[in-house]
């Protein structure tokens, strides 16, 4: 079973996943491997090829092969033989015929797991496909909010979630968006004009604004995003109006967030532009949160694709 985007996820099949996520997920909130899943994935490989820079997912992603039980076999840019002018299909479709039973793939094209798919006959997920998607960051987001809802007896349904940054290069964004919509949320996206899409675009279900103050307002949740300025082809973004119109230090956060709302990031952070570092690291911020769930959700995923798992 593959997972290229959530788009097309049911919202059963997607509240599936973030329940068998849960079961990573200790009484205490720290990431555990019950002993049931072990040894789940024991003889099988699993194919990590990034193509572009990780920390997070291509770190998870191996922490959760390894506790499942199975072999990581790790293919970076740089060691391997796209260097010399293979394809990343010919990559895949060798790692294929060695007897690997699984690829996540990280690239900056957005089309290529839908290329990769077509000619491979084995489970796909897409670790970040250029400004496409990010499936398993979208489920460690929605986990992440739906754990800290749960801790007042809250759940997302009517939650408003804003999202603040480069929206129209952020495969996270696009992503999240099927994610929370799933869950009932309703999101609103917002950032510098150039950096947010058109109301009308109807590749978005959320509404889009233009001011922080408006998009911070009514919000219960705000994931905010990097700058992607190594997508950004036109127009530079200034970091010095960036940070004044956009980032969010503590008086922002007091004068214009709803007193319980909470802060995620999927990062990396750039301290000192989208969020201080006084509020990254404040009680609002499930910042580091997210990256625990990283490693649960990555191993339900695993599971999901590879195992089989019927439940879902
Ligand atoms: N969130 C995320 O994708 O981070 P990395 O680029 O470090 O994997």
């Amino acid at each position: 079973m593959d997972l290229i985007g959530l788009k097309e996820l049911s919202a059963p099949k997607f509240r599936g996943l973030l329940d068998l996520a849960e079961d990573f997920v200790g009484a205490d909130g720290r990431v555990v491997t019950p002993e049931k899943y072990r040894d789940a994935l024991a003889g099988r490989s699993v194919g990590l090829l990034f193509f572009e820079p990780s920390t997070r997912t291509r770190s998870s992603f191996e922490l959760a092969v390894d506790r499942l039980g199975a072999y990581a076999l790790r293919v970076g840019a740089e060691q391997s033989s796209v260097q010399k002018g293979e394809s990343v299909l010919d990559t895949c479709r060798n790692l294929e015929a060695m007897g690997v039973d699984a690829l996540v793939i990280r690239h900056g094209e957005r089309h290529l797991p839908f290329a990769v798919k077509d000619r491979v006959d084995i489970p796909l997920i897409n670790a970040g496909n250029g400004s496409g998607e990010h499936p398993t960051q979208a489920l460690i987001d929605a986990l992440t909010l739906r754990r800290a809802f749960a801790r007042s007896g809250e759940t997302l349904e009517g939650k408003r979630v804003a999202i603040i940054g480069d929206i129209v290069h952020s495969r996270v964004a696009r992503s999240d968006v099927h994610a929370l919509t799933k869950l009932g949320a309703k999101v609103t996206l917002a950032g510098p004009s150039m950096l947010v899409p058109k109301e009308a675009d109807a590749e978005w279900n959320a509404d889009c604004v233009t001011d922080r103050e408006e998009a911070l307002g009514d919000a219960d949740a705000v994931i905010m995003l990097r700058v992607q300025t190594e997508r950004i082809h036109g127009e530079l973004v200034d970091a010095n109006s960036y940070v004044r119109d956009w980032g969010i230090d503590d008086q922002v956060a007091a004068e214009h967030m709803k007193p319980g709302a909470f802060i995620l990031h999927p990062g990396p952070v750039i301290r000192g532009m989208e969020l201080t570092a006084s509020v990254a690291d404040s009680e609002r911020s499930l910042i580091l949160e997210q990256v625990s769930y990283s490693v649960a959700v990555r191993q339900a995923v695993l599971l999901h694709c590879i195992g089989g798992d019927a439940s879902l």
